[in-house]
């Protein structure tokens, strides 16, 4: 792709273009339907999610006239409820100096009644060398939005290469803070600290004291946060080798947790990186907290610099459903906001005990769904579940027994994705029974077990009328039990 077409400005497209890009778009079998997706081009990572104004603010990075990782801008939706999300428009356009090549990602906070808006400036010299700021946009309760005049942060520290990006922004009692991802000039990723009294003045503080010294080239979208007095650090390292089942996504989305962050030290003693999610597409976690003081994420659900079906339909990606994250003995638990119970439509249950079989039942099928399954007793080497079926298309869940593992089979889920990075994820997964809570929409899954232990987020890409469900029982007996409800 040349650099002309990649870096395109919204104003550079006629509205003919942009009326046949939406008409592409409309048409394409594979649009959600309670899914944020773009509604044209390319959506990548969620930025500035916060509570502000009697609504939710969710933005995104976005790409509006193709689906490669084209010019960034940020593109505005918001909630009342979390579940039904109105389109604002963009938010943010790479209008200066030191945005020209990128509105890159960031984090929202209030102060003063306007929701600041804290983003990374991507933007290239005459020698294409990239030149980084951390900038501030500020968005009014009339969902007006303007930019600071300068960059907020205005340098690279030194010891770090130009791949400095992603401010999350939190308040502690008297100070901000903010945690960025970067890389070392030894080609290691991190994250660093900065303060401010009022988020105009950056004192840079340090690194982030972890023990992950060398643990990929760079760490992006870190998020830093307190939960149950517990400090938990999020963040995407870019580099890790596959080992087994983990780390098999060509880029990684993990957590540590531990004693809260020093603020003046930065030490941060903590556990093992555990993997945020076990699917093929999540990438980019953002939370907030809301006035009930959950902590909500929302994903990308997709990866970086890999084609996907709807490349050609004009549009690609969407974000997760946002989950609240609970921690129970240093690993979180995700559990999809109840809020979403406001799209369950028609019920249908299931209660039935299989000995080796496989099975559908009347009313028990769907292409956008929510379904609550649970196989217990289990007696069984393996049970599982196919969705999105047809006599050629499946997607498989299964959870063995013997070994104790969750997988996912996506191999013959329909139009493929990224083979090169395999068609079946798995984790072990110790249980007596199993609970797959799943919320599957056109052209995707979310799985969540047994209340959140696991969760696996993939894009799938089956026919319109592949909507079977099939239960199945291996070399034994489980009693199943299944709602299910119509989502729309
Ligand atoms: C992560 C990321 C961020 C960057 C943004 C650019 O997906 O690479 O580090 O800010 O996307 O779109």
């Amino acid at each position: 792709m040349d650099r002309e077409q990649k870096y395109r400005r919204l104003e550079q497209a006629s509205p003919e273009e942009i009326a046949a890009l939406q008409k592409q778009v409309k048409e394409s079998e594979w649009r959600q339907t309670y899914h944020i997706q773009p509604v044209t081009g390319l959506l990548n990572d969620p930025n500035g999610f916060a509570y502000f104004a009697g609504e939710y603010h969710l933005f995104y990075q976005w790409f509006p006239l193709g689906t490669y990782h084209g010019l960034k801008y940020w593109y505005h939706t918001a909630s009342k409820d979390l579940v039904h999300w109105r389109n604002v428009g963009k938010a943010i356009a790479p209008d200066t100096s030191f945005d020209s090549h990128g509105v890159y990602s960031g984090s929202g906070i209030v102060k003063d009644s306007q929701l600041h808006l804290m983003y990374t400036g991507n933007a290239r010299d005459e020698n294409w060398n990239r030149q980084t700021s951390q900038c501030i946009a500020v968005m009014d309760e009339n969902r007006a939005v303007s930019k600071w005049e300068k960059p907020v942060i205005d340098q690279v520290p030194a010891g770090y290469t130009a791949h400095f990006r992603d401010p999350k922004v939190w308040k502690d009692d008297d100070m901000y803070r903010c945690v960025i991802g970067t890389q070392r000039n030894d080609f290691t990723g991190t994250a660093v600290v900065y303060e401010s009294p009022d988020l105009l003045e950056w004192r840079f503080v340090g690194e982030m004291g972890t023990n992950l010294n060398d643990f990929g080239y760079m760490w992006e979208c870190p998020d830093y946060f307190e939960l149950d007095g517990q400090g938990v650090f999020l963040f995407c390292p870019q580099g890790l080798a596959p080992e087994g089942d983990r780390f098999l996504n060509l880029y990684q989305s993990g957590y540590v947790t531990g004693k809260p962050l020093n603020r003046e030290t930065l030490v941060f003693s903590h556990g093992c990186f555990h993997e945020l999610d076990r699917g093929f597409d999540f990438y980019a976690p953002q939370t907030m907290k809301d006035m009930q003081g959950r902590r909500i994420m929302v994903a990308w659900m997709g990866q970086p610099e890999i084609g996907y079906p709807t490349d050609s339909h004009g549009w690609a990606h969407c974000l997760t459903l946002p989950r609240t994250l609970e921690l129970c003995d240093g690993k979180l638990l995700q559990k999809p906001v109840v809020e979403l119970q406001k799209l369950r439509q028609k019920r249908s249950d299931v209660q039935d005990t299989l000995t080796n079989e496989a099975k559908t039942y009347d009313g028990i099928a769907g292409a956008a769904f929510e379904m609550i399954c649970t196989f217990d007793p289990l007696e069984a080497e393996a049970v599982g579940i196919e969705i999105r079926s047809s006599e050629k298309e499946r997607t498989v869940i299964t959870y063995n027994t013997v070994m104790q593992k969750v997988t996912m089979d996506r191999s013959m889920a329909g139009e493929i994705i990224n083979s090169s990075y395999g068609a079946t994820r798995s984790c072990r997964l110790v249980a007596e029974q199993i609970q797959f809570h799943l919320f599957v929409d056109t052209s995707s899954v979310e799985l969540f077990i047994n209340d959140g232990e696991e969760v696996f987020t993939s894009r799938i890409f089956p026919q319109p009328d592949s909507k079977g469900i099939r239960f199945f029982v291996n070399k034994g007996n489980a009693h199943l039990k299944a709602t299910k409800w119509d989502l729309t």
